[in-house]
């Protein structure tokens, strides 16, 4: 059965650059990017970094997009219509995309509860950093709280899928996204105001070689892929919704060059807070929940800088956990042919008890462990490291080698309409370059060499 005809297609312009930048921009920007790059020796960790965005995540983006326009659909039914042995890249994609919304929510559930004890002026009680360590700590690991607000992030995506494409995915990308930039502006104009500021874009921007390590450029390579939200089948499902002359080449570029920047705005926002108070840039996950409260809290007008601060992760965070949310709804409607409202219950339903598992990982299932790590580090993990490297390495390997390259060049230049000056580093770069790459990442992760 095929549903060619009668799918939906974004409406407006801008709205492929919209939503999947929703996507990419999230809390892989503003929560993980941070701390990564802290411990990672800041602008060493920033330059590796960015060489991943533009030879490894822009191609395969690109790659990704031509997979879902050319054949119209979701992540597991584009690669079966192209060639049904490399299925499997699409159920990777589904797979990941349930694993990743299954710590990934729990975060977002985070973020709301902090939006909201940030305005009731609860956060703003505390002073001392340990006060600070201890209320987060005390916040993860009860049993319900985190779990609640959780459920209603769930319950929020799940609302804006059951609206549809058209009117919820792509109208709520077109309100947040600038609402997301606006934030990030004044963040940024605030933070550059701080005495710390200097000392927090030298360490941002300053390059520190002796903290690079092997498994440095993993890390880069993980975080880009995360940040991007490429290998993933996010950008094969998003892209199965574009009009017939949205540009794919200038699209994934918009969506890379602005999830880069805000990543870096991010470090921006938090590193000169984070000087000024004196802190450590190292502090790892917690950063943005234990460091960062506590050094607004010494700032005049606290309240409204970390409310502020924390609806910008609610913003970002809910655009990505749509777009995977997608990814599996999309696949339930079109190849289990459920309707799209059982589709989406089915994925919210088993998101919803992953998640709380997760979540409930970090306290009173602490105990239960997947090769020593809680189920929502192992999730992370097995995501960041494991599963996006190796859709990325089967999406180039694929789409390079071989997806027809006739058709290929049809889907990136439109039919022949747009000009691809460098078409062929775009080849080179996927046959070559991503997968070498990916592959020594590998075989240097697992020790083999
Ligand atoms: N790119 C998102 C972020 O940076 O937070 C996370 C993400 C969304 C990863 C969608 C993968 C994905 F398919």
């Amino acid at each position: 059965m095929t549903h060619h005809h009668h799918r939906v297609t974004l409406g407006g312009k801008l709205s492929a650059v919209l939503v999947a930048a929703g996507s990419s921009v999230g809390l892989g920007n503003i929560w993980r990017f941070p701390y990564v790059a802290g411990e990672n020796g800041g602008g060493a960790f920033l330059l590796i970094y960015i060489g991943c965005v533009l030879l490894l995540g822009l191609p395969i983006m690109v790659a990704e997009f031509a997979v879902g326009r050319s054949t119209r659909r979701n992540a597991v039914g584009a690669y079966h219509a192209l060639d049904r042995r490399w299925s499997f890249i699409g159920y990777n994609s589904v797979l990941a995309a349930f694993l990743i919304l299954g710590f990934y929510f729990v975060v977002s559930g985070w973020t709301v509860e902090y939006t909201v004890h940030s305005l009731t002026g609860e956060l703003a009680r505390h002073t001392t950093a340990e006060e600070y360590a201890s209320l987060f700590e005390r916040f993860i690991t009860n049993p319900w709280r985190p779990l609640l607000y959780t459920l209603l992030f769930i319950l929020a995506t799940h609302a804006v899928i059951a609206l549809g494409v058209q009117k919820g995915i792509e109208r709520s990308a077109k309100v947040l996204m600038p609402l997301l930039f606006v934030i990030l502006i004044a963040l940024s104009i605030h933070a550059l105001l701080m005495p710390g500021a200097g000392e927090g874009l030298r360490f941002l921007f300053y390059p520190d070689f002796s903290k690079v390590t092997a498994s440095t450029l993993l890390t880069a390579l993980g975080q880009a892929f995360f940040s991007l939200s490429v290998g993933i089948g996010t950008m094969v499902t998003y892209a199965s919704y574009f009009k017939p002359d949205t540009n794919l080449r200038h699209t994934a570029l918009n969506v890379s060059l602005l999830d880069t920047l805000v990543a870096v705005l991010a470090g921006v926002i938090i590193f000169p807070a984070v000087f000024t108070a004196g802190i450590a840039p190292t502090s790892g996950p917690s950063l943005v929940f234990i460091t960062l409260p506590g050094i607004f809290n010494g700032m005049p007008l606290s309240m409204v800088w970390s409310t502020v601060f924390f609806l910008l992760l609610v913003v970002a965070a809910i655009t990505s956990t749509i777009s995977l949310h997608e990814v599996i709804t999309a696949y339930l409607h079109e190849e289990w042919h459920l309707s799209r409202r059982a589709a989406a219950w089915l994925t919210t339903g088993a998101t919803a008890l992953l998640a709380t598992l997760a979540s409930l990982s970090l306290g009173v299932l602490g105990g239960w462990r997947i090769f020593g790590l809680t189920l929502f580090d192992a999730l992370d993990f097995a995501t960041a490291n494991i599963l996006l490297p190796l859709g990325s390495l089967f999406t180039c390997l694929f789409v390079g080698w071989k997806l027809d390259p006739a058709r290929l060049h049809d889907e990136v230049t439109n039919g022949g309409e747009l000009r691809f000056r460098i078409y062929g580093l775009f080849i080179f770069l996927l046959r070559w370059v991503c997968p070498i790459i990916l592959l020594l990442v590998f075989l240097d992760n697992l020790g083999l060499y």
